[in-house]
């Protein structure tokens, strides 16, 4: 989707579609709003005619299509709810729901009015930003293997008018920089939708090298040997029931500030999770192939963070395996030892998100004392039972490093909610025979005890913060209807646009 900023009035443009905002009308109050006198003038008088009718209702997401008089196209006016609740969320949501809307219905080209999207606490180049977002996410469909398809928007332009034409150069630089970011999160869902049989560990190599080439960044991958000479035991015995044999990937950013710190972004990587020998029944593995979402995020993240040249320096790892059942794959009761020399007992080995991760935390704490660790991973059901399909569990060593994080989420409108480590979850995961566990004896807390265990394999040094995705790395068919009509079916990328805007932020005081 190319978005582009106008001087003008979007109603002067020649776009197949101006869309405005509309708020829910309060009750008893059937004055027409003055805020779409504008409209209103263009439609001729037929918007304040369908109002007075009570046609419009400005809920949260209805459409009501006005055409203009003598064939000037449409207008879109798009719900925006009661004004009260109203904010970026809204905007971004409300720009899907258009750009949705008008999908397949002869819509090359849309115009939003950006005044109708700004209002107090929301600053035009905050609406932008989220025009942009919406418009751009809530047009994206993985269309890879599709065919034939309707015709979606191409174009959208955000009309600034008089009211905030003064503004062009923020704007301007806010939307450049935002469409970097959303076509790096579409480009993020195009991996991270691929299915299981062409996203093999090998293949997401190949994909970091090619961004490597193309943005200058150092890019590592160990394949099976050289991970057998480094003993990293713990990814090797995941991928160990595949055909397709594990990867640990690293991607290096130098940073654009001087002296800036360094952050390590650690992704899962499961390309397909079929539980292992401690398989998973049917349904449970209907959308594993978004089990390697974590590692997609962080090839997505080194995308973003060369692009916009954000300031600290920055190492991507994406630790890649297939679970698969496989002759040679690893079973329940197996120990195994991984790069730090911490001994792995594995009880379950459909937690082989955990494990995977082991040598990939060691690795990049050892050879690179990062300033601040940061992975995501699809690692918990219990992560989706807890916090839904919209929310990330956060948990954290270091409250700054969690602020930063929570205020990013802020800004992003990808939620997140903190959840506490304790000496609790600690004791579950010790082990008899081994170090850690990689399954607990009591099935409680499973997304705070899986954290437990990667802590043990970050140290208590270096700060830490553990985004569980599983929940809102992806959308199915039947949580689509629940979810913002920017997080179409499949994967959502979610991660990306978050921890982008927190590597812009840090540096900054
Ligand atoms: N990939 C799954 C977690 C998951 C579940 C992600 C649902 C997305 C949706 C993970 O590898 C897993 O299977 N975890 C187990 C751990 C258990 C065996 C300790 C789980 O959560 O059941
Ligand atoms: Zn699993
Ligand atoms: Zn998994």
């Amino acid at each position: 989707m190319k978005v582009l900023v106008d001087r003008r009035d979007g109603l002067s443009a020649a776009a197949d579609v101006v869309v405005s905002g509309a708020y829910e009308r309060p009750e008893k109050d059937d004055s027409f709003p003055r805020t779409l006198d504008k409209e209103d003038e263009a439609s001729k008088g037929l918007l304040r005619a369908a109002w007075g009718r009570r046609e419009i209702r400005g809920k949260f997401g209805e459409l009501t299509t006005i055409h203009r008089p003598e064939g000037r196209g449409r207008m879109l006016l798009v719900g925006l709810g009661p004004r009260a609740k109203f904010g970026p969320e809204i905007v971004r949501r409300a720009a899907a729901v258009a750009v949705r809307g008008v999908k397949g219905r002869g819509a090359r080209t849309l115009a939003f009015r950006l005044s109708s999207f700004v209002a107090e606490g929301v600053t035009s180049d905050t609406a932008a930003r989220a025009l942009t977002d919406g418009a751009t996410l809530g047009g994206y469909e993985f269309l890879k293997y599709k065919t034939r398809s309707e015709g979606t928007v191409e174009e959208t332009t955000i009309h600034l008018g008089e009211e905030h034409g003064r503004e062009e150069a923020a704007i301007k630089k806010a939307v450049g920089e935002q469409t970097e970011i959303d076509d790096t999160v579409v480009w993020t869902r195009d991996i991270a939708n691929l299915p299981a049989d062409t996203a093999t560990p090998e293949r997401l190599a190949e994909e970091a090298r090619a961004l490597g080439k193309e943005l200058g960044l150092k890019v590592t991958v160990f394949d099976e040997t050289k991970l057998a000479e480094m003993h990293c035991g713990g990814i090797l015995a995941v991928g160990s029931g595949s055909a397709h044999p594990p990867r640990l990937i690293i991607l290096e950013y130098a940073g654009g500030a001087k002296r800036g710190k360094t952050v390590a972004v650690v992704g899962k990587g499961i390309t397909f999770d079929s539980g292992g020998i401690s398989i998973k029944p049917a349904p449970a593995m209907a959308n594993m192939k978004f089990d390697k979402s974590g590692a997609v995020a962080v090839l997505g993240i080194l995308r973003a963070a060369a692009t916009l040249k954000v300031p600290p320096r920055v190492i991507g790892v994406m630790a890649c395996a297939e679970n698969l059942p496989g002759g040679s794959a690893y079973r329940p009761g197996d120990i195994v030892r991984t790069y730090n020399g911490k001994a792995i007992e594995v009880l379950n080995t459909d937690a082989e998100g955990r494990v995977v991760l082991s040598d990939a935390l060691g690795y990049v704490v050892g050879q690179y004392k990062p300033d601040e660790v940061i992975d995501l991973a699809t690692l918990t059901g219990a992560e989706v039972v807890a916090l839904g399909d919209d929310t990330a569990g956060l948990v954290s060593t270091d409250d700054k490093l969690a602020q930063g994080l929570l205020q990013a989420s802020a800004v992003t409108g990808e939620p997140l909610w903190r959840m506490p480590l304790t000496d609790y979850h600690r004791e579950l995961v010790k082990s008899e025979t081994a170090d850690v566990r990689n399954s607990t004896e009591i099935p409680v807390a499973g997304m705070l005890t899986a954290a437990a265990f990667l802590e043990t394999f970050v140290g208590p040094t270096t700060p830490w913060a553990h985004l569980d995705i599983a929940g809102p790395a992806y959308t199915t068919l039947t949580t689509k209807k629940y979810q913002p009509a920017y997080q179409n079916y499949g994967a959502t990328a979610f991660g990306v646009r978050l921890i982008t805007r927190y590597l812009m932020d840090s540096g900054r005081s």
